[in-house]
């Protein structure tokens, strides 16, 4: 579990684990590489606490893993086009993530991982849930299982970003992308429930009363209780997240008090 330095402590059995002895501000050898990566393979979602770092040490520690993705529609901050800012304040209308997502789900090669740093946080509150889709996947009736594989679903960026991050946005295309309902994880090799709430509008194969019903039963199953940990933030902790895997809830409870950070969004594959 634990290299001479490195230590792994689960928080739930079925997702999160904080990992300590690691400083992401440094470049990693190969074998604390391994031991990351292995770490998010295995528990999802991974936190190191009191990581003070740069946003230019976050995009390196980001590069480790593969090249970086680029919103299609958030702000990042000046000249860092791969550091999207994650911000809510008493001027706020929405606060980023307020509903179980994977990350920009919308595009065709949707991201691997998503790595945030918070820096800037309420007095109380600010948490984020995790949510475990294998387990999502694996807990559905088998007849539900064997309905779903195979099926695919459309995931769409209009339903989120139109009039969310600029008032003109007319005229501007937001990510539309098909992925099927059930995909296989590319490292792991294990099956994932791949539908959200912020992105998924429809389950092509199905009427739209079938699939919006089916929808509807798969977003309030992905809440159960079992399947989540729920991450309390510090200043400078970061969390790296396996958006193949698992989905996440930010809680905006804070209002009107400020939360922020920088998120550092890792590109991935076609979902299969
Ligand atoms: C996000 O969905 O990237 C936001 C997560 C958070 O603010 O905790």
């Amino acid at each position: 579990m634990a290299s001479n330095r490195i230590d792994i402590r689960p928080l739930t059995p079925r997702i999160g684990a904080e990992i300590s002895g690691v400083n992401l501000g440094e470049p990693l050898d190969k074998s604390t590489f391994d031991i990351i990566h292995q770490a998010l393979m295995d528990h999802l979602v991974i936190f190191f606490r009191d990581q003070h770092i740069t946003p230019e040490q976050q995009i390196a520690f980001g590069r480790h893993f593969g090249d970086l993705h680029i919103h299609p529609a958030a702000p990042s901050l000046p000249g860092l086009p791969e550091a999207m800012i994650i911000h809510a304040d008493a001027n706020s209308s929405y606060a980023n993530g307020e509903d179980w997502h994977s990350d920009v789900s919308c595009d065709e090669v949707p991201p691997m991982g998503s790595i945030l740093r918070i820096h800037t946080l309420p007095p109380f509150g600010g948490d984020t849930l995790f949510a475990n889709m294998y387990t999502a996947f694996e807990t559905l009736s088998p007849p539900i299982r064997a309905m779903l594989d195979g099926m695919t679903a459309l995931h769409d960026g209009e339903l989120l970003y139109r009039g969310r991050y600029t008032n003109s946005d007319s005229g501007r295309v937001y990510p539309k992308a098909v992925h099927p309902v059930i995909r296989t994880h590319p490292v792991t090799g294990k099956k994932a429930l791949y539908v959200n709430s912020f992105f998924t509008s429809r389950i092509l194969e199905l009427s739209k009363a079938e699939s919006a019903a089916v929808l509807q039963m798969l977003f309030r199953h992905i809440e159960t209780p079992e399947f989540s940990c729920r991450f309390r933030w510090q200043q400078n902790s970061v969390a790296f997240w396996d958006n193949r895997a698992a989905q996440h809830q930010a809680i905006w409870d804070y209002f009107p008090a400020t939360r922020s950070g920088v998120r550092v969004t890792v590109a991935g594959d076609r979902p299969f």
